[in-house]
């Protein structure tokens, strides 16, 4: 099958500029843009003013457009585009996180009841093809944790700032200018972003479907010069961190938290709007992908590859749903974690099941101690209150190997 893909555009910004210029240096894919929506039309383009419209129905009424993609920012309109294309029968390729993570269920009965597809690895990690992956190489039970810088923009801040180069605001303002960060930041630097991209891979790799606002998360607006000191002095990098971990018997821990990376964590030279994935499986233990987070160009590619699997029929089967058990969703779950604070108000919030390092001077004391995420989760919505920055050092060091190992001696095949 090689469907050619008439196109119906809805936005022109960072990304859709991106793969108009994309497909045109890609000739041998049958595809080409009829129409392009957008919501300016007296804004200046680069391209021919008859492509535009501003009209929704343009495109979803056209019968010649098979293919919508939407590439705009309001979260609140892609949903109103996608479903109705939906509804017309004709597929999607969307890079709309927050719109996907929001609606994931929606969608997914939305494609059996229509037959018309909808893909979005552009939608997570940019153009790194790690939807499409966790979908059909991974499509077994064997997967045990997805951990990935899954953000561009807080990655640039914090590399700027550990680099010893910029300060905060600067790394910030550059990544706005690159195109990289939202069109609020604070949905970057708040972990927000990256929790609708773990959303998006925890269905793929696991079939559990999170709501965005249950999962736990911390951002890195707090970070400061001490934090970076101590992160320093352990010879540790600070990255913003989405991970998804299967838990003993059948349950899923997603989490978004800055983490004390070692430099032995494939994560640790991951710098500027790259991201990474490391996905942890039974057998293989560790694999990483690799690649630009962020920007018009590789984001704009993800796209085309959508696009191009469009082509040849390609639809997401959402295997782990369909042939395997559902995790069930926790935050039963113990992390080490290191907590900065000034005064012991804020500090009383945290409730540590033990402490293993504790530091006082003026004005800044920290803790390194162990806590059960279901006790930090209360606390989520008052850290932006308190003057307090915690980051995470991962699970208590467990060898999966050995797990692993014991697991498969004794019969018990779920990991920890
Ligand atoms: N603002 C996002 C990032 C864009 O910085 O990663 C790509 O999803």
């Amino acid at each position: 099958m090689d469907t050619k893909q008439i196109i119906g555009l809805f936005g022109f910004g960072v990304v859709g500029e991106g793969l108009y210029n994309v497909l045109q240096k890609s000739p041998a894919t049958r595809a080409e843009i009829k129409k392009i929506c957008i919501q300016d039309i007296n804004k200046p383009r680069s391209i021919p003013g008859e492509m535009f419209c501003t009209d929704y129905s343009a495109i979803i009424d056209d019968p010649e457009i098979n293919l919508v993609v939407e590439l705009i920012n309001d979260a609140g309109e892609a949903y109103k585009i996608v479903k109705a294309a939906l509804l017309a029968g004709k597929s999607v390729v969307s890079g709309n996180k927050m719109m996907l993570a929001t609606h994931m269920e929606e969608f997914i009965g939305l494609q059996q009841q229509t037959g018309a597809s909808l893909l979005y690895d552009a939608s997570a990690c940019g153009s790194i093809p790690v939807v499409r992956n966790l979908e059909e190489y991974y499509d077994n039970d064997l997967l045990l944790s997805i951990t990935g810088i899954l953000n561009g923009s807080s990655n640039c801040i914090l590399s700027g700032i550990f680099n010893g180069n910029e300060t905060y605001e600067q790394a910030l303002s550059k990544a706005q200018q690159m195109g990289f960060a939202e069109t609020d930041p604070f949905l970057d630097v708040s972990g927000k972003d990256a929790v609708n991209k773990l959303v998006i891979l925890a269905t793929h790799g696991f079939g559990a479907i999170a709501k965005p606002e249950e999962v736990f998360v911390s951002g890195i607006e707090k970070l400061n010069e001490f934090d970076i000191r101590f992160a320093k002095e352990k010879g540790f990098k600070i990255k913003q961190i989405g991970q998804a971990t299967k838990l003993n018997g059948n349950a899923l821990n997603l989490l978004v938290m800055p983490k004390l990376v070692p430099p032995d964590d494939y994560l640790f030279n991951i710098e500027k709007e790259y991201n990474g994935v490391v996905i942890e499986g039974a057998f293989y233990e560790k694999q990483f992908m690799f690649g630009k987070g962020a920007g018009g160009y590789p984001t704009g590619s993800s796209v085309l590859s959508d696009i191009t699997a469009r082509m040849h029929g390609y639809r997401y089967e959402y295997k782990k749903r369909k042939y395997f058990n559902i995790p069930e969703l926790t935050n039963e779950v113990q992390i080490k974690m290191y907590l900065r604070y000034s005064n012991l108000i804020d500090f009383s919030y945290f409730e540590f099941d033990a402490i293993d390092e504790k530091y006082y001077s003026k004005p800044y004391n920290y803790v390194v101690g162990s806590i059960n995420l279901s006790k930090l989760l209360p606390v989520m919505k008052l850290l932006p209150a308190l003057d307090v920055f915690i980051a995470f050092f991962g699970r208590p060091e467990v060898s999966r190997k050995t797990e692993t190992r014991k697991a498969f001696k004794t019969g018990e095949f779920v990991n920890r």
